[in-house]
């Protein structure tokens, strides 16, 4: 097995040794990636014209997710996200996931749907039946629309045609965008088309716009671990890889199995859990789509009205046992690009792609859920075993050591002292660097 994206005592480094790393394992150029990464990438005259009334930039932490196997191939996953912990636990349980062999990923479908509304229709049924009569002459007309993705060997395949009632109609293509997030081509042939669909349906022609809840461009992520992966991770006051994971107290494997069902049952039960369950798989799915200039507001509202498609709102990832298994499956709908878009302008998203080595929107969505999943599988262990405050406040004494002045080594026995005796304060750490300073000098001398 690569050992690519296994890199022990990561987050032990200094951050210049980090990216000096990265950019050896990614084979990506170690200037390059500093000046991609120094004050966020984006200049103000730049980010000036990118969007409107615009005063400054507001960055975020860009961080790199360890152990990530999917499909056989090791990815460093760039993540930005402010929440600590985040980054740490997808690691962590990403590095229990390996141990079965990684992540297996697979994109249902790729096409995105625009939507055509079509309102007064006089007689609904004949006006689906005349649209979907008419299927060929609107795909041709939606090709004609995007000469740029056709060239790239995507397009417009296939019409689809609802009466909503209320002598309203919907018309939907469907569109492969190829590595294109597809907001744009969807919207141009949507609003190529909308005349005429109106014209075949006898109605007036409404809204020409996709729809996030793309349920042709899902993703499918399943993965395994064993009962006693979910007992040997390392402890929470280790931070780094382990940050975010629970020790899993007096319970063996086994229960830690049962613990992690029973709370995605929990999930399965009640839409007010369901909504947590999600956002913990939000967590590291949102960090990899901003990270790699994607559209997170897209993927939010797609991911949220496909947890309800039945109805109730529900879980996007199940956890099952199988012998000595836990066994996790995720499935969402996925929009996301590797061309076109902030990508142009924005050279972090750029070098995040570079470090991730995806060749394909299908790859990066893959990674995406995976990502999710292994974000999922840390939180559900946590809560189902300590507890999360304790991993979070462990990594919190890290962030405050730091602030103290405490350098390499003395991090980790600042946090783990002021973590212990439960007062995480800069003053607590200050004092305890300080004592350890004094006990290394007499030592030296
Ligand atoms: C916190 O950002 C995410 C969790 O609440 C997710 C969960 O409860 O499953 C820990």
């Amino acid at each position: 097995m690569s050992e690519g994206s296994r890199i022990p005592g990561f987050y032990k480094l200094g951050l210049a040794e980090r990216r000096a790393v990265i950019s050896a394992r990614a084979h990506v150029d170690l200037a390059d990636l500093e000046h991609a990464l120094e004050a966020g990438g984006l200049d103000t005259a730049t980010a000036d014209k990118v969007v409107e009334n615009v005063l400054g930039i507001y960055g975020l932490p860009f961080g790199v997710a360890l152990n990530v196997r999917v499909n056989n191939t090791d990815r460093l996953v760039p993540m930005v996200v402010e929440e600590p912990s985040v980054i740490a636990a997808a690691s962590n349980a990403a590095r229990m996931i390996r141990q079965s062999g990684g992540f297996r990923a697979e994109v249902v479908e790729s096409l995105m749907i625009g939507q055509v509304q079509i309102t007064d229709v006089e007689h609904p049924a004949e006006a689906v039946a005349r649209l979907e009569a008419a299927t060929e002459r609107l795909l041709e007309l939606a090709t004609k629309a995007v000469p740029n993705l056709i060239v790239r060997g995507g397009g417009p395949r296939a019409i689809d045609v609802r009466d909503l009632g209320q002598r309203c109609i919907v018309l939907h293509v469907l569109v492969d965008c190829r590595d294109a997030m597809g907001a744009n081509l969807v919207n141009t042939i949507a609003e190529a088309i909308g005349p005429t669909t109106a014209e075949i349906a006898g109605g007036k022609l409404g809204l020409r716009i996709l729809s996030n809840l793309c349920d042709r461009r899902r993703v499918h992520a399943t993965c395994r671990v064993h009962a006693r992966e979910l007992v040997s991770a390392p402890r929470s006051t280790k931070g780094g890889e382990g940050g975010n994971s629970a020790s899993a107290g007096d319970l063996d494997g086994l229960e830690v199995v049962d613990a992690i069902v029973s709370a995605s049952r929990f999930a399965e039960l009640d839409p007010y859990r369901a909504a947590t369950h999600n956002k913990g798989i939000m967590n590291g799915i949102d960090a990899v789509v901003l990270a790699t200039g994607n559209d997170f507001r897209a993927v939010e509202a797609g991911a949220h009205a496909y947890a309800a498609r039945s109805g109730r709102y529900a879980p996007l990832a199940l956890w099952r046992r199988d012998g000595e298994d836990l066994v996790g499956e995720l499935e969402l709908p996925l929009s996301l690009g590797i061309v076109g878009g902030t990508l142009r302008v924005h050279p972090t998203a750029r070098l995040a792609l570079k470090i991730l080595g995806v060749t394909s929107a299908d790859e990066l969505a893959m990674v995406a859920a995976s990502v999710g999943l292994a974000s999922n599988l840390s939180a559900l262990r946590a809560l189902a075993t300590e507890g999360i405050q304790r991993g979070h406040m462990s990594l919190h004494a890290r962030s405050v050591a730091s602030a103290a002045g405490a350098l390499g080594d003395e991090v980790e026995l600042v946090a783990a002292r002021i973590a212990t005796d439960g007062l995480i304060t800069v003053e607590a750490a200050e004092r305890t660097l300080a004592q350890l300073r004094g006990r290394s000098a007499v030592t030296l001398a």
